[in-house]
């Protein structure tokens, strides 16, 4: 394993910010008399000349925005890799914000395919936002290439305009359950998380290879997304139900609350906390400080991960961000790779010839090990064993092994 990296930073110290990338791309557009109110199929203006159009739609703001922050450094740092460009062509990225639900980031993302005629559009986090997106990007057929959010319905069945760079929430969870059945040795867990798509995907997925172990459920809750600020009354129904563990869906703001939560109702040293790794991810870590320790996930990712390519995309990361790369990181730094490879071999650059140049996409070098696309569009890939550990001072997630799927 590798050593624990230096502490972090003060966040984004290079780089556009989104807003500005945003305004600048705006401004350019204005200049070039682009940006039609059209509404047009085929998305994009497939003009084989000029930059490409991709859009970026990620959260700058409510309970997933440092998520989105990261995503946004993932990206750029591939395009700062690149001579900022994709396919040997020049890029233009226009921003949008997703906000927290569905109702920021329909219309937000939905107005870089029809007003800013974008060829792709990259990013989306939130599970709920992106299932209401999934029929206007097949519909005005340009690629949408998800580089966060894991529901299970976006890609079954596969769209030759839905490719995901991520995960599905299912195999998340799905990943950790009979490693956790063995660890309890038939003592019961409680399941929670937050209620949406996501995290009864992500609970639904757990319970199914936990029980198919031999596992016992406790009991299980399912908490307002966005809304909840005390988990306490929760925390009280897991005391009493008998459990032994937690397994828990939550990511962002909400994992940072839970986490703290749980620790200071004392239940950190007794009932032992699982996840998905989204729990313990990136900011979400350094907000929850020694609170999180010993908590164990699973995820496709830790930084802390022993690869020489990991080693090189971690120092290229923090050299440029003075901090280390997330799980978000990675899956938009490899979106803009798949684009990367897209638009190489394209035949036209409109959403059309784009979807068509997806499918041949081919092997990505990524810092989470070299993966491909299944039939479904989904990223071929290990999932791995975490645990928070503390080394020389620095709270990591630690790769305990990869788990069997
Ligand atoms: C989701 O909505 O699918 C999601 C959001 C944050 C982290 C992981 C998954």
């Amino acid at each position: 394993m590798s050593a624990l990296p230096a502490g972090r930073g003060a966040r984004r110290t290079r780089g556009l910010a989104p807003t500005a990338l945003a305004a600048a791309s705006l401004l350019m557009l204005a200049a070039c008399g682009g940006g039609s109110l059209s509404e047009g199929g085929g998305g994009g203006e497939g003009d084989d000349s000029g930059p490409v159009k991709i859009g970026l739609a990620l959260p700058l703001s409510g309970v997933y925005s440092s998520l989105g922050e990261d995503m946004e450094q993932g990206f750029q740092l591939y395009l700062d890799e690149n001579e900022d460009q994709l396919g040997g062509r020049d890029i233009e990225i226009i921003s949008a914000d997703e906000g927290e639900t569905p109702q920021t980031g329909v219309p937000a993302t939905t107005k870089l395919v029809t007003q800013d005629q974008v060829s792709a559009v990259v990013g989306i986090v939130n599970s709920a936002t992106a299932l209401g997106l999934k029929d206007t990007f097949v519909q005005s057929e340009v690629p949408l290439i998800i580089a966060n959010a894991g529901a299970d319905d976006l890609t079954t069945p596969p769209s030759p305009y839905i490719w995901r760079t991520s995960f599905t929430n299912g195999q998340v969870g799905e990943a950790l359950g009979a490693a956790v059945a063995e660890e309890l040795g038939g003592d019961p867990i409680y399941l929670m998380a937050a209620d949406y798509a996501a995290g009864h995907e992500s609970v639904d997925g757990f319970r199914e290879s936990f029980t198919a172990a031999g596992g016992k459920i406790a009991g299980e809750a399912f908490t307002p997304f966005g809304t909840t600020s005390d988990w306490q009354p929760y925390l009280n129904k897991v005391r009493s139900s008998g459990a032994k563990a937690v397994y828990v869906f939550y990511a962002g703001a909400e994992a940072v609350n839970f986490v703290k939560q749980y620790d200071a109702f004392g239940l950190g040293d007794n009932i032992q906390l699982y996840g998905a790794g989204f729990l313990t991810e990136g900011g979400a870590l350094d907000a929850q400080g020694k609170s999180a320790l010993g908590v164990r996930t699973s995820l496709h990712y830790s930084n802390l991960l022993d690869s020489e390519r990991n080693a090189q995309f971690v120092e290229a990361y923090e050299a440029a961000y003075n901090e280390p790369p997330t799980v978000y990181a990675v899956q938009a730094y490899d979106a803009a790779a798949v684009l990367d490879q897209a638009i190489e071999s394209a035949e036209s650059t409109d959403g059309a010839g784009l979807a068509e140049a997806l499918e041949g996409v081919g092997e990505i070098d990524s810092p989470r090990g070299t993966w491909s696309f299944d039939e479904n569009h989904n990223p071929d890939q290990p999932y791995y064993q975490r645990e928070v550990q503390e080394v020389d001072g620095v709270l990591g997630n630690a790769v305990l092994g990869e788990l069997e799927q």
